[in-house]
C-alpha cells in the first residue's frame, strides 16, 4: 500500500483519474480502472480486469482474471466474477454504428455470483446470490437465489447463499442449506427468501468461512 492511499494499485495497472476506489480495494497487475469508475472497498480485481467508465461496483466485490466490466454495468456488494466471464453493453452491435448513448444497463445484485466463462447479455438483472453456472449464456432476468445453468441458461433450483444448491422443501415448503443451516422458503411463485437472515444484512462472522468442500456437503443427507 503507498502512504497516499489507502487501497493498492499494482504498478503494471492503470487507473485514470477521476475515479473513486475504496479503501482496503487491490487492484492487482494490468488492470485498467478508467475514469468516472467508482469502485467500493475490499474489493479485489484480480489479473487484466477493465472497469469502464462510469461503472458502478459495491463493496467486497471479487473479480477474477480477465473480466471486462463495461460502461452501463452496475455491481451491488458482494458479487463475485469468475474468471473470463464476459458482460456485454450493446445488444446489436455494429461496427458501422456509434451506440455510445445507448449503452444498456446490466445489473448485478448483491451476492451475486457469475461462473468462469459465462455470458452476460445486457439489459438483464441478476437477482440476489443467484448462481451463474460456468459457462452459462444468461439472456434474462435471474430471480433472487437461482440457481442458472447452460446456454441459454435455465433455472436448476435454486441455492443459498453459501452457494449450495437448496434441497425439495418439507410439507411446511422449507429448504435447509446444508453448509449454513439457514432455512429458506418459497414466498410466492418464483420468490425465495431466507427465513433466518435478511437479505441486505451482512453474514455472521461465524458464517463467513468455508469448512466442508463442495462435494461433501452436497451429500450431506
Ligand atoms: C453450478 C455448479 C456449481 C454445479 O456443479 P454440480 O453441483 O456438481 O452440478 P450438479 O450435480 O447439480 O449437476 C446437475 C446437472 O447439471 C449439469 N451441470 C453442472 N454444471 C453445469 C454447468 N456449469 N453448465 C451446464 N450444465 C451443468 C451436470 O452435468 C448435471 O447434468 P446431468 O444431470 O445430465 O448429469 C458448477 O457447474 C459450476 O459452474 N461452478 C462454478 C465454478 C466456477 O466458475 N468457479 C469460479 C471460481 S474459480
Amino acid at each position: 500500500m503507498s502512504e497516499e492511499r489507502d487501497y493498492f494499485v499494482h504498478e503494471s495497472a492503470y487507473v485514470d483519474l477521476p475515479c473513486r476506489i475504496g479503501k482496503g480495494t487491490k487492484i492487482w497487475h494490468f488492470c485498467h480502472v478508467m475514469k468516472d469508475a467508482r469502485i467500493g472497498e475490499n474489493c479485489i480485481l484480480g489479473q487484466n480486469v477493465l472497469v469502464s467508465t462510469g461503472v458502478v461496483i459495491g463493496n467486497n466485490v471479487k473479480v477474477q482474471n480477465n473480466v471486462a466490466i463495461y460502461t452501463g454495468t452496475v455491481i451491488e456488494d458482494d458479487v463475485f466474477l469468475g474468471p473470463s466471464c464476459v458482460l456485454t453493453n450493446v445488444s446489436n452491435p455494429r461496427s458501422q454504428i456509434v451506440r455510445h448513448d445507448l449503452y444498456e444497463r446490466t445489473v448485478l445484485r448483491r451476492g451475486a455470483t457469475v461462473g468462469a466463462n459465462a455470458t452476460i447479455v445486457c439489459g438483464t438483472e441478476l437477482g440476489r446470490y443467484c448462481f451463474i453456472g460456468a459457462g452459462a449464456v444468461v439472456t434474462k432476468n435471474v430471480p433472487d437465489y437461482a440457481r442458472m445453468l447452460g446456454v441459454p441458461a435455465r433455472q436448476a433450483g435454486w441455492v443459498s447463499r453459501h452457494g449450495i444448491p437448496l434441497p425439495p422443501p418439507d410439507r411446511d415448503g422449507i429448504m435447509v442449506c446444508r453448509e449454513s443451516g439457514y432455512r429458506y422458503r418459497q414466498v410466492q411463485p418464483g420468490v425465495v427468501r431466507c427465513l433466518d437472515l435478511e437479505e441486505d444484512a451482512p453474514l455472521p462472522p461465524e458464517q463467513r468461512v468455508g469448512k466442508v468442500p463442495y462435494r461433501n456437503v452436497k451429500s450431506r443427507a
